[in-house]
């Protein structure tokens, strides 16, 4: 045992923020990702399926051999980026292991060290291990605060370089939807690139599930943007999608397209069967919005989304109500300090088009009686 390990995890546990690679079965799921139930469909899983049959017999599927500059690139996945980046109104997109991946490797790749980079307070860690990997400044306003942003950007003359601003379109922690409209403006205003990260959009928003950027009409005035396949979309995987002298940049400086073994086939036939099934699931998202509706009827604080949250400040309170509430048969998970800001410790509640009305009212009750 490393004593220095030791430490680490003694301190974790001292501030209630010890993590645990748990499993909570046979719960009521309000904490997956998986908004559209696609993740447990047997359509999704029979075109899978369906498209897996093509597989030539010299690949077994598994197994792409290599990064895709070398030996893992195929026909296949440059005509899943194309069709993809075509059905989003991009010119040209990238695909990455998952968004992780990407966001690590987007900023190192197209922020310099004269460049800024201005993000909302509330965007996902990736995001800022991408900064971390980029010699760019970065400065962050707060959420989804316009005069903060436009501060910031006032500053802009000061940079000799480029400055991107970045955001989710639907921030994963509450819910919360970016002002896209009034933040592409200011872009405009002060010529900054656009960077905007639609992981929890993608499917469940806008015109057949494409975003909350097309629902905008916006796709033009952003520079990047991300779309994860393992949340709504039921699969894994992610890609950026802009201009080709985007991709030409992702595929000569984005360490983590470069020094990775590219997806597997296999992979690209689950993204390839998603973008097949979602864009048809209108009756999915219109049951995802009464849940939104029902939910919205128990609480005034709720967001108009399929993202809710409950402040419970302190980890050991927040942490403490989600064991409570998996006693009581529902899977909703904490989030927890250092993830968000000391004190803005919260309960985070995904809904999903497989719940019911039946379960947010049983799951108020269970609250209120916790407290009771
Ligand atoms: C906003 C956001 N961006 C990026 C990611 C990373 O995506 P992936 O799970 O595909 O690595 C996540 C997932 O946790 C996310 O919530």
């Amino acid at each position: 045992m490393l004593p220095s390990l030791e430490k680490k995890l003694a301190k974790r546990k001292a501030q209630h923020h010890f993590r645990e690679l748990s499993l909570k079965p046979n719960l009521i799921d309000l904490a997956s990702n998986d908004y559209l139930g696609l993740a447990r469909s047997p359509v999704l899983r029979q075109f899978i399926l369906n498209e897996l049959q093509d597989i030539p017999s010299s690949l077994n599927g598994f197994g792409s051999t290599g990064s895709r500059l070398l030996t893992g690139n195929s026909l296949y996945c440059l005509d899943l980026e194309a069709h993809i980046a075509s059905f989003h109104g991009y010119q040209a997109g990238t695909l990455f292991n998952c968004g992780y991946m990407a966001n690590i490797g987007l900023f190192a790749a197209i922020a310099g060290e004269n460049d800024c980079i201005l993000y909302d307070a509330h965007i996902h860690a990736s995001m800022h291990d991408g900064f971390r990997l980029s010699p760019a400044q970065a400065f962050p306003f707060r959420h989804n605060d316009l005069d903060h942003l436009e501060r910031r950007l006032k500053r802009r003359r000061e940079i000799k370089g480029e400055c991107f601003i970045c955001l989710e379109s639907l921030y994963s922690t509450d819910g919360s939807q970016a002002p896209l409209n009034e933040i592409i403006a200011l872009s405009q205003r002060y010529q900054a690139h656009l960077i905007v990260d639609e992981a929890h959009a993608i499917g469940t928003c806008g015109p057949n599930g494409k975003g909350l950027i097309a629902e905008n009409h916006a796709t033009q005035a952003i520079f990047a943007t991300l779309m994860t396949f393992g949340k709504a979309l039921g699969v894994h995987g992610a890609i950026v999608l802009g201009s080709t002298q985007l991709k030409e940049t992702l595929a000569n400086f984005a360490r983590s397209l470069i020094y990775t073994t590219a997806l597997p086939r296999v992979s690209l036939a689950a993204i390839k069967s998603s973008y097949a099934v979602f864009p048809t699931l209108d009756q999915a998202r219109q049951q995802l919005q009464h849940l939104i509706r029902c939910y919205q009827r128990q609480t005034p604080q709720a967001a108009p989304a399929h993202i809710q949250s409950i402040r419970v400040p302190g980890n050991h309170n927040v942490q403490s109500l989600s064991r409570q509430l998996a006693l009581k048969g529902f899977d909703v998970r904490p989030l927890m300090s250092p993830t968000v800001r000391r004190g803005e410790e919260r309960l985070r509640i995904c809904l999903h088009a497989y719940n019911t009305p039946a379960e947010i009212t049983e799951l108020f009750y269970k609250i209120g009686a916790v407290y009771a």
